[in-house]
């Protein structure tokens, strides 16, 4: 089981930020050397791995334990899902590896990743894994608490905003709602699908990784008997500048899409909630800070991608 995260979110690291990443070419700052790892006493003591959920993507929906976290941090081991531009505000003490993962392209193997995690809080450090939306939902978090526990390096869980929840909330659209939904069923676009099982739910289905066979998702939802006219949405980059929707009937929608261009990371809705009136009219539902990030969050992603590069 993973620990109970203390009061302050910092257990008694040793680690000091130094020394370069393990098994990854993807260290964007260092603020040492590796040879300084060993304490003169012999091995450090372990350190720890924090698995945080970052949430959709604006750093204002990120949670009070992770930001504090982030800030503790010797190492942050980040996804490009998230709130990346958080990454250009931490210390520069604290060491940044990119391990993040585009569809189809995986830089850095899950299991790279596992061992990275490990090798990290082994030298002693604080190790912050920070994951896009929430490290349990289709985030293969479970995988990295494992690693962690089997190497016996202490593992903590820091919930996040799943994009589950908070991509369909960025376009008005609640996933349950009285009398239309009392459910929702979330799933991997990317393996097998139950077809006949979704089509025949009476909750609201959201699908992620989904964007590369949405038109197979909704003709097979269609053919396996949801009707064709079921109020969709397709919301793309939820709660970051560059957050679009669209909205159509099922059978429509990746033709919808594919006209609007519509791209990754990106959730799929299904049911009838995407067809509420307020669903695309809310106004209390926008990205904290949008109007300065169009230049902001660019520059802000511009510095963090110079810095990856570096
Ligand atoms: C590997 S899964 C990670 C999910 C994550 N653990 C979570 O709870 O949101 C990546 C998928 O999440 C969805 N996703 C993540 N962030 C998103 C965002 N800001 N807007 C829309 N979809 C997003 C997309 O479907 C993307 O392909």
């Amino acid at each position: 089981m993973p620990h109970r995260p203390s009061g302050s979110g910092s257990t008694g690291t040793s680690g000091s930020g130094s020394g370069s990443g393990s098994g990854s070419g993807h260290v964007s700052r260092s603020s040492g050397s590796s040879a300084s790892d060993s304490s003169p006493g012999g091995t450090p003591p372990v350190g720890e791995v924090w698995l945080v959920g970052g949430g959709p993507g604006d750093p204002d929906l990120l949670t009070v334990r992770a930001r504090r976290l982030l800030d503790e941090a010797d190492v942050v081991v980040h996804d490009r899902l998230g709130p990346v531009s958080v990454l250009t505000e931490l210390p520069e003490s604290v060491q940044l590896v990119d391990v993040g993962k585009r569809p189809h392209h995986h830089p850095v193997p899950q299991e790279e990743i596992d061992q990275l995690l490990v090798d990290h809080a082994k030298r002693g450090r604080k190790v912050v894994r920070l994951k896009g939306g929430d490290p349990f939902v289709l985030g293969r978090g479970g995988e990295e608490m494992a690693a962690c526990l089997e190497a016996g390096v202490p593992c903590h869980v820091v919930p996040g905003i799943s994009s589950a929840m908070a991509a369909p909330a960025a376009a008005g659209i609640p996933v349950t709602h009285r009398g239309l939904a009392t459910g929702v069923l979330t799933v991997s676009g990317h393996d097998e699908l139950d077809l006949p099982a979704l089509a025949a739910t009476p909750h609201t289905v959201v699908v992620l990784m989904g964007m590369g066979r949405l038109h197979e998702i909704t003709a097979g939802l269609v053919r396996h008997g949801r009707d064709p006219q079921t109020p969709a949405a397709v919301i793309q980059q939820a709660w970051t500048p560059w957050q679009r929707e669209v909205r159509s009937p099922l059978s429509d929608l990746a033709g919808a899409v594919a006209r609007e261009g519509l791209t990754n990371p990106a959730v799929i809705v299904v049911g009838a909630v995407a067809g509420l009136p307020a669903a695309g009219q809310v106004t209390g539902v926008q990205v904290t800070g949008a109007a300065d990030q169009g230049a902001g969050a660019s520059a802000a992603a511009g510095a963090a991608t110079g810095r990856l590069s570096a």
